[in-house]
């Protein structure tokens, strides 16, 4: 149990979802924004041949109401439409200016005005990374790569920068009415900028889609990925699990029960990012990102899945869980003697689609090493997990955050090792995916406990059935302060009798701790770390790849800013807040 976990960082503050007053003219939902730039991206693209930059004020006003219109959208959406547009336009200058040739402009509207410690000067905020606020994580990221930043507005100052000479391209957040005010200066000078707008605009309280900000100012020309569409790719994925294709990659109809049972598992449901993380490795490392997966690939993509869909049989079955996906499992409907069998078969198939996967022999041979190490520390994780339930104990957090690692981190390792492997990689980009997995498959796993702690989805309730959980091993921790509530925690760790009736309590307690915010804080510690992880890879597009993947996994649908930090970080955060006041 004593695994190596990554060194964390101070946790940052975490977002929260808030009731916020939408932007009229912006679509509310992340999904019809994303769909939204891809239409525009799309648009872009057919008429890259008339869409020369800088697109003069008439001529912008003109294809956004178009491309309003193609959309279907309502026409209040086309100053929205018009940013996107622009960007598009823009994308590829940006991509091959330098980073030290390129500012980042942040609006001060994001800051805790009363609370800000930072100064002005004639350049805008001076921000004193209090951690207050995040401003300080975008513009260290952007800083780190060579970015100038300010936190400032009004023309008059990006005029003056831009006439210095040194600046290329400018990545600036704002809300829509400052950007319709900045553009006919940046047309008139042929600024080359990406635009994006805050959510809302209060001036306080404001929203971005961190994301996105981040997927711009990591934007490269070297990063072959940056316009490949993961959503179609994933839509791609799903397609080789249907029954069709899946009879056609195993290279048979199935046969039997047993074989009939397997392949009805790959095809029911899961969010398969294991496969999908595959072929992205793979396709991140060719020349050309767009070229159809080939078969190998699929085989191999398919057989990752084969290895996570035999956990989960398994997984069921250790944890008791009757449900998964909304239905009964299937120890559930056909005994454990048959699911644990379908269990092994999947195993054996996910080994046989490796050995089979036309590649030449030392590549079939690394696959299935890669699988093998995987599948064995993710039973050592799983070993632990059952050990711990048979002579139950209190577990630190770190203990907690050890067995994550081991029993989800390998599923992700694996896939991507394995899409890396299938394209050639050495053991350097090897060793960079082994850390980022690690990263995030702890993070994973802490959603999840978060999430079966929240929505109790499947009837999954940690706290009732008694489970190691991080949040209960955070609030153990904490209980150290009200001697009361420790006893009522060890006997939940302890799984003494009549403690699943005392769930209410126990949630209660955890509660009392702010479990939960401090799950989702070390959550947060770990997707950072994941992205600290490939800081060192020198392979563009899989290192865009990658950072993409973590916004992927986690997206938020909206990343919140300032005053809703105030009082979580005034309560945890105690010594800074002092400084700030
Ligand atoms: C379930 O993983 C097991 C965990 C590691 C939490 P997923 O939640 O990714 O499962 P599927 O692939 O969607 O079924
Ligand atoms: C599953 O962990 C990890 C593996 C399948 C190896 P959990 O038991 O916490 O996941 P769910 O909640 O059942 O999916
Ligand atoms: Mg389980
Ligand atoms: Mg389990």
């Amino acid at each position: 149990m004593q695994q190596q976990l990554p060194v964390l960082t101070i946790p940052r503050p975490v977002p929260q979802q808030i009731e916020r007053r939408p932007q009229e003219n912006i679509p509310a939902e992340r999904s019809q924004r994303e769909a939204l730039k891809r239409f525009v991206a799309a648009y872009v693209e057919e008429r890259r041949g008339e869409l020369t930059p800088p697109l003069l004020g008439d001529e912008l006003r003109r294809r956004a109401e178009e491309a309003t219109l193609l959309a279907g959208l309502e026409p209040k959406y086309a100053d929205y439409v018009g940013v996107l547009l622009n960007n598009e336009v823009w994308r590829e200058h940006l991509a091959s200016t330098p980073f030290d040739r390129r500012l980042l402009l942040l609006p001060k509207c994001l800051r805790i005005e009363d609370r800000c410690p930072a100064p002005f000067d004639d350049f805008g905020l001076l921000c004193k990374q209090c951690g207050l606020c995040s401003i300080q994580d975008l513009q260290e990221e952007a800083e780190r790569l060579g970015y100038a930043v300010l936190v400032a507005e009004g023309s008059a100052l990006v005029m003056a920068l831009i006439q210095t000479g040194k600046i290329d391209a400018i990545v600036g957040v704002s809300c829509l009415s400052v950007l319709e005010k900045a553009f006919p200066h940046m047309e008139s000078a042929a600024v080359p900028g990406i635009a994006i707008p805050l959510l809302q605009d209060d001036c306080k309280d404001t929203a971005v889609d961190v994301e996105w900000v981040w997927d711009f100012i990591h934007l490269t020309s070297d990063d072959r990925t940056r316009r490949m569409d993961l959503d179609a790719l994933r839509v791609e994925v799903d397609g080789w699990f249907r029954p069709d294709a899946l009879d056609e990659i195993f290279g048979a109809p199935a046969n039997g029960e047993a074989e009939t049972l397997a392949r009805a598992m790959l095809a029911q449901a899961g969010k398969r990012w294991r496969p999908f993380l595959t072929v992205c490795a793979y396709q991140a490392l060719q020349d050309d990102p767009h070229s159809e997966p080939p078969a190998a690939v699929r085989k191999a993509a398919v057989a990752v899945e084969c290895f996570h869909k035999a956990s989960l049989l398994h997984d069921d079955i250790e944890d008791e869980d009757d449900l998964r996906y909304g239905e009964p499992t299937l120890h559930a409907t056909h005994g454990v003697a048959t699911a644990l069998n379908v269990g092994d078969l999947l195993v054996g198939e996910g080994y046989r689609l490796l050995a089979e996967c036309d590649f030449a022999p030392a590549v079939r041979a690394e696959l299935v090493r890669i699988a093998s190490r995987g599948h064995r520390t993710l039973c050592l994780g799983q070993g632990a997990e059952i050990a711990w339930m048979r002579n139950p104990e209190p577990l630190s957090s770190n203990e907690v955050l050890a067995i994550f690692q081991q029993k989800t981190a390998p599923a992700f390792g694996v896939s991507l090792e394995i899409g890396a492997a299938c394209a050639g990689a050495g053991p350097k980009v090897q060793e960079v995916l082994r850390r980022y997995s690690d990263a995030l498959g702890v993070a994973y796993q802490i959603r999840d406990d978060l999430d079966d702690l929240e929505t109790g989805e499947d009837g999954a309730d940690d706290v009732a059935a008694l489970r190691p959980s991080l949040p209960l091993a955070l609030a153990y921790e904490h209980a150290k302060k009200e001697p009361a509530l420790r006893p009522l925690l060890e006997a939940a760790w302890r799984r003494r009798e009549g403690m699943s009736e005392r769930a209410g309590e126990v949630r209660a307690a955890m509660d009392r701790f702010d479990a939960v915010e401090r799950g989702r804080r070390l959550l947060e510690s770990y997707k950072e770390e994941a992205v600290r992880s490939i800081a060192d890879l020198d392979h563009a597009s899989l290192k865009g790849l990658l950072r993409r993947v973590v916004g992927k996994i986690f997206s938020v649908e909206i990343e919140g800013w300032c005053s809703e930090f105030e009082s979580r970080n005034a309560a945890g955060r105690p010594a800074v807040a002092e400084v700030a006041r």
